[in-house]
């Protein structure tokens, strides 16, 4: 079945849907995006990831390109027309077309594009494994709280990780991990401490990120929002990365050091359970 995208007002097969070249998206990274998880054919955390669009539309001054309900609807007809039950919706807002110029265009409409993404879950095997992740300096401007579409240090970094035979990077600032390219850090001390960055202009606060730290508060785990150095992590019991697209996903190895036993650590398995139960809900509920 071919799939079907929603640009500027129209649903278009996927292959035919097409932006202006004065896009100022495409001109100047001038937008913002958000990537939900599909789970069951129902949209997981939709408001907390259309809470964090307007809130990066905000710090952008770019308008909604519509009132949410409206969005809502569009979201919802890109998974039917998708039949899309495991995946991803991908939603990008620009600032519009307007002719090349770098202050804000006067007459500019917002330009909104929703896509949909099959995705299909790792193998317990895989999960087990876990992945491995290199270091790498964080060399991003100073607003990574904010979902921009100016992804160009994240696609080096991600490029770099792949080159390395891992599967992501966590950047460095000043010795302590920020975040992934494309997801957050966490790990677990030898004390059983759950530890990720607080959230603050240093990084994207995940949606992922927000909901595993609702479930553990609710599980009644010991955790901490605080940052933590590449030694730490390399001297971790446990390691893992989030995202909408990765969920929990155990990490085993960080640069060249084997976190515990190069297997997926229990606390990680369970938090990962725990989560996919949450999505399960959510997906039935919704
Ligand atoms: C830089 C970065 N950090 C963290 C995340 C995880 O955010 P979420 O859990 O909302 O997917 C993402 C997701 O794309 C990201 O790009």
């Amino acid at each position: 079945m071919s799939r079907i995208a929603y640009v500027n007002g129209r649903y278009v097969p996927h292959n035919d849907a097409m932006v202006h070249v004065e896009d100022r998206g495409y001109q100047f990274a001038d937008g913002v995006y958000e990537v939900a998880a599909v789970i069951g054919g129902k949209l997981i955390d939709e408001d907390p990831h259309l809470d964090r669009l307007d809130r990066s539309l905000r710090e952008l001054r770019i308008a909604a390109p519509m009132a949410r309900p409206a969005l809502k609807v569009v979201m919802r007809e890109i998974v039917r027309r998708n039949r899309l039950k495991t995946g991803l919706v991908y939603l990008q807002v620009t600032r519009g077309v307007a002719r090349r110029d770098h202050p804000f265009p006067k007459n500019a409409t917002p330009a909104l594009v929703v896509t949909a993404k099959r995705l299909s879950m790792p193998g317990q095997k895989a999960v087990e494994d876990g992945v491995k992740i290199i270091t790498i300096p964080d060399i991003r401007w100073e607003r990574c709280d904010i979902k921009t579409v100016a992804l160009l240090p994240n696609v080096l970094g991600k490029q770099k990780a792949r080159e390395s035979g891992a599967f992501e990077a966590w950047q460095v600032r000043d010795g302590q991990v920020t975040e992934g390219t494309s997801t957050n850090a966490w790990i677990i001390t030898r004390d059983g401490e759950l530890v990720t960055r607080e959230a603050s202009n240093a990084i994207l606060n995940g949606i992922t990120r927000l909901t595993i730290l609702k479930l553990a508060k609710q599980e009644g785990l010991h955790f901490s929002e605080r940052s933590f150095s590449v030694e730490e992590a390399r001297l971790a019991r446990e390691a893992f990365i989030s995202s909408a697209t990765s969920f929990v996903t155990p990490v085993t190895q960080v640069d060249d050091q084997v976190i515990g036993n190069g297997k997926a650590g229990s606390f990680t398995l369970k938090l990962r359970e725990v989560y996919q139960n949450y999505m399960m809900s959510e997906g039935a509920t919704a």
